[in-house]
């Protein structure tokens, strides 16, 4: 490493090292959640950038070997963000090369979601069947999925995401997925760490996504993941974030000579079309693709974070339970959040429903923890069907609320805080405080 290099990553750390990190209650904010990285992120990120090498490169491939056994897969692809791994996973439903299901096939999905758990459903031209959720886990309700499932054979495939870390009863849901033979896309991207009766969330399903923005378990800034055991799968998951392109070298054995390096035979008669044409492995298109890729520099970050993530886990476990405790007293006033049984979740955040005999509304608490500084959201887009943008896939269920009556108390009376490291001691007493004194107004 050059003096000019090093003397650059020192002044770094030392930069990193003299932040403050101060917080006063009541005037800094109490967020609900956020990027937690130090030096050793910043560092691997500028010295990619200074190497030169900006597209997916040697950080990405070794993050694709590490990170599938943490969504218990053997495979997988790493994306720019969490809703273009949701994007892949679905175009491999449709892809020749993956599922191949046909247009128009029907999979089922909540209705109360995040946005780009379902776009790729509608953009792939799939008809999603929406389904309500239940209290307090807002998982899909897997009697109305039974029954839609008896009655529609029709039906190919289910696509949810587990809400924040806490699974339905996957024993049941998969016992569907098999009698059904669905095609299950498990979107992880708020479940990593979480497990259900021993098993990885994110192993369960033909397909698992997972997000790396700043909010998640871990973050590299912007980036995804898309985890498979199946080699093929991968394979054709990779090709359609890469343009579509058929070489393979970019993710498995990266060089640039004549022969080819994974495949064996860079020129060939690849073309199907044109069986006399010798063509270049490189600008053959197996599948009609994007360019999802990451930069390299993500990968680098992330590949830092891996190395805390069983500290960044453990924070938000242990936030959760305090959390709990705050809330235990308000019980009747409020749906508290609930491990499903056999469950472990590792909470993405601490999910809050008002009871809606309780005798204050949403925006009552939420003002009030605002006002003083503490973050909330909403669970995302609550019932999605009632968003400008989706109305028109909303006609043939009629009215909204007796259609999907837990999904329309969601999108009033639902919420959460945060979980994650960011939330120190100080500030979790701070919660209780604050909490504690909007029930003291609460007649
Ligand atoms: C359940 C779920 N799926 C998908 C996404 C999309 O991930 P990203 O923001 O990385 O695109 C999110 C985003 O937070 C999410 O919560």
């Amino acid at each position: 490493m050059s003096d000019k290099m090093e003397q650059i990553l020192e002044l770094v750390s030392q930069y990193v090292n003299e932040r403050e990190d101060k917080w006063e209650p009541g005037s800094d904010w109490v967020s609900y959640s956020g990027p937690h990285y130090d030096k050793e992120e910043y560092l691997a990120a500028i010295e990619v950038l200074l190497s030169g090498w900006l597209i997916f490169g040697e950080n990405a491939r070794e993050f694709e070997k590490k990170f599938p056994s943490h969504l218990g897969m053997k495979h997988g692809s790493l994306t720019n963000s969490g809703s273009s791994a949701n994007l892949l996973a679905v175009a491999a439903l449709k892809s020749k090369n993956g599922y191949n299901l046909p247009q128009g096939s029907k999979i089922i999905t909540p209705v109360v979601c995040f946005p780009t758990t379902i776009n790729p459903v509608i953009q792939s031209g799939f008809q999603p069947v929406f389904v309500d959720v239940t209290l307090p886990d807002l998982n899909p309700d897997l009697d109305q999925v039974e029954r839609l499932l008896e009655s529609d054979p029709e039906i190919r495939g289910i696509m949810f995401a587990h809400v924040l870390g806490n699974p339905p009863d996957m024993n049941r849901l998969m016992a569907l997925v098999k009698k059904h033979d669905l095609i299950f896309v498990e979107d992880a991207c708020d479940a990593l760490g979480s497990y259900y009766d021993g098993k990885k969330l994110g192993s369960f399903g033909h397909i698992s996504t997972c997000s790396f923005f700043p909010a998640h378990h871990m973050t590299m800034g912007e980036g995804g993941f898309v985890a498979t055991d199946s080699a093929r799968i991968r394979k054709a998951v990779a090709s359609i974030r890469d343009w579509g392109r058929a070489c393979y070298c970019n993710t498995l054995k990266p060089g640039n000579v004549t022969a080819g390096t994974a495949c064996g035979n860079r020129f060939k008669n690849w073309l199907t079309g044109m069986p006399e044409a010798v063509y270049d492995h490189r600008y053959v298109f197996d599948e009609i693709g994007y360019n999802l890729k990451p930069l390299d520099l993500q990968a680098a970050m992330g590949l830092q974070q891996l190395k805390k993530l069983p500290d960044l886990d453990a924070a938000r476990r242990k936030n959760f339970a305090i959390l709990q405790q705050i809330f235990k007293p308000y019980e009747k006033y409020l749906h508290l959040p609930q491990a499903t049984e056999l469950s472990d979740p590792c909470w993405f955040a601490y999910l809050l429903t008002v009871k809606e005999d309780a005798p204050f509304d949403r925006a009552d608490i939420v003002d009030y923890l605002e006002n003083e500084k503490i973050q909330t959201r909403s669970y995302f887009a609550g019932n999605i069907l009632a968003h400008p943008g989706y109305r028109h896939l909303a006609e043939p269920y009629g009215d909204l609320n007796s259609m999907f009556p837990v999904a329309g108390l969601v999108t009033t009376n639902s919420f959460f805080l945060g979980t994650f490291i960011g939330l120190t001691e100080e500030k979790l007493a701070y919660i209780k405080k604050v909490v504690d004194s909007f029930f003291g107004t609460v007649r």
